[in-house]
């Protein structure tokens, strides 16, 4: 049932540019525009929506942090996101034009439930993002788009986590269209993106053999930092997470460029650090993000460095370079975290401790 791995994560990692092409798949028209008639919101509720709140939990939550990113940019609508279980208890501003997206892989969880019915009583309306058929939270949403990652058994979440940042790039351009603002040329060429993400995420599974190479020799360290700007920020809380769910080791991620306001104290001689580098397009950030990981290997870190191919400014810096392919920037976390899922599933292992089960933790959530 593992079908030749020896995990259901790396399983589950492998299966992503499927579950990815699946979540496309039917969306969109060929002539780059979407349709989502699943989503039973009227255009004109569409229209209407002055703010989103994009609520979860977890990986789910990081998954939300990215499509802020996305969804302001080609909507210009104001996005705040939050974790579900301090959405609910500190009194919202919520009312008909405000358009809720709760993100749920199991579609289970106490507290994204409680935050939507929360959102429901205030008239807000619900869009669920979710993974499992039928489950509560899209029964309780007014509008569900499924993401087809197929049923997740690792605890730790890896396909239900890309195809939630798919699924957030579809809704964040179907806003885009649906209200016909100034960014209508790029939603085709974004949607011409999306259909290349199964590929590019292919490309970077076929080189994970060094990088599971680098978490075998990283099972001794007993903290790591992860640092990332831009959407590479939230890309960097994911690979925190992931690390200390499954190698119980403490990791933290950070925004880069808070990094001389109190964390790079931490960085000492052999400390891993994991940067995660925006695109050479984003000349202003690359060019400071590589001055970050010039400042941490001055105080000894151990660098590896996630880089777009062709990247040869992160050269000088990096103990390790791990390549993905080039993508548009708000499309990069669907590529930059597979190398953080394969890394921290690998020192897991290394460590000797069940990658599937992690102690402590339950697949889905169900008490707050
Ligand atoms: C981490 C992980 C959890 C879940 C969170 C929300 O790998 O799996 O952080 O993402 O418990 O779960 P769902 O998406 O089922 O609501």
């Amino acid at each position: 049932e593992k079908g030749g791995f020896d995990w259901f994560m790396l399983k589950e990692i492998a299966e992503q540019p499927r579950a990815i092409a699946d979540t496309l798949l039917g969306r969109t028209d060929g002539q780059g525009k979407l349709v989502l008639d699943e989503v039973r919101l009227t255009d004109q509720d569409l229209r209407d929506v002055d703010k989103i709140f994009v609520v979860a939990c977890g990986t789910a939550y990081h998954a939300g942090l990215i499509a802020k990113y996305a969804i302001e940019h080609w909507t210009r609508i104001p996005v705040e996101v939050e974790v579900a279980s301090e959405f609910r208890y500190r009194d919202p501003v919520l009312d008909r034009s405000t358009l809720v997206v709760v993100i749920s892989q199991s579609g289970e969880t106490m507290d994204t439930l409680m935050a939507l019915r929360h959102a429901k009583d205030q008239k807000a309306r619900v869009l669920a993002i979710c993974n499992a058929n039928g489950s509560t939270i899209p029964r309780e949403s007014d509008a569900v788009l499924y993401t087809h990652a197929g049923p997740e058994v690792a605890v730790a979440s890896t396909k239900g986590f890309l195809t939630q940042l798919v699924a957030c790039y579809l809704v964040g351009l179907f806003l885009a269209q649906i209200r016909g603002i100034k960014y209508e040329d790029e939603v085709a060429a974004v949607v011409a993106e999306l259909h290349r993400l199964p590929e590019a995420v292919a490309q970077v599974l076929e080189q994970m053999e060094p990088v599971r190479e680098l978490g075998r020799s990283m099972a001794e360290a007993d903290r790591m930092l992860f640092l990332g700007r831009h959407v590479s920020f939230p890309v960097a809380l994911e690979g925190a997470l992931k690390l200390k769910e499954l190698a119980y080791i403490h990791a933290e991620g950070f925004a880069a460029g808070e990094l001389k306001h109190g964390p790079i104290a931490v960085v000492d001689e052999g400390t891993p650090v994991v940067v995660v580098v925006p695109p050479r397009a984003r000349d202003l950030l690359h060019g400071k993000v590589v001055s970050n990981i010039q400042e941490v290997r001055a105080r000894g870190a151990r660098t590896i460095v996630i880089a777009e191919e062709g990247d040869e400014d992160v050269v000088p810096y990096a103990d390790h370079v791990i390549r993905v392919p080039r993508t548009p920037t708000l499309l990069a976390p669907v590529v930059t975290t597979v190398p953080l899922q394969v890394l921290a599933c690998e020192i897991a292992d290394s460590r000797g401790f069940d990658v599937d089960q992690p102690r402590n933790l339950a697949k889905s959530v169900t008490v707050e």
